[in-house]
């Protein structure tokens, strides 16, 4: 076993795994953050989707001890200090941009990555950006709708 120490969400965390162990599965079964999700283990469906350095990754696709000293964000870290709902979330909610759930999580931690590294993106734009994350119940519309709102709520925010 191998201990990993590592940063998500700005707190300190350490756990012990087997060398093959994913990341994901370290994040959810190990630290108990089970707000990233495992849709394909394959890097297809972007369920998994986290922040490293502010980038997004896909955590089925790096082996847990490859994260030793990282500085990750999840969906936990999305929420204000007194549980208010980010400019993403605030948008899917109202936007009605999830079925089951299931590919939120992901589908969050992408937007917020966008909205924020992008100039104003058109909804063809969203889209391209997007193709890496699935959506099965497939609410692609709505999500583009709510990925468009947020992006506004943010370049207001910003002015
Ligand atoms: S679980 Fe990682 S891309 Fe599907
Ligand atoms: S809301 Fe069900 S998979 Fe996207």
């Amino acid at each position: 076993m191998v201990t990993v120490n590592l940063t998500i969400n700005g707190k300190e965390y350490s756990g012990e795994t087997e060398p093959r162990m994913l990341l994901v599965h370290f994040i959810r079964d190990v630290l108990k953050l089970k707000g990233t999700h495992i849709g394909c283990d394959t890097g297809h469906c972007g369920a998994c989707t986290i922040q490293w350095d502010g980038k997004p990754v896909k955590s089925c696709q790096i082996l847990a001890v490859q994260a030793q000293g990282a500085n990750l964000k999840t969906v936990e870290g999305l929420e204000g200090p007194n549980g208010e709902l980010s400019i993403e979330q605030e948008s899917f909610r109202e936007k009605f941009a999830l079925q089951c759930g299931y590919c939120t999580s992901g589908f969050l931690m992408m937007t917020n990555y966008l909205i924020r590294n992008n100039e104003e993106m058109t909804r063809e734009e969203i889209r391209e950006k997007l193709h890496g994350n699935y959506c099965m119940c497939t609410g692609y519309q709505q999500i583009v709708d709510a990925v468009q709102d947020a992006q506004r709520k943010y370049f207001a925010q910003k002015k």
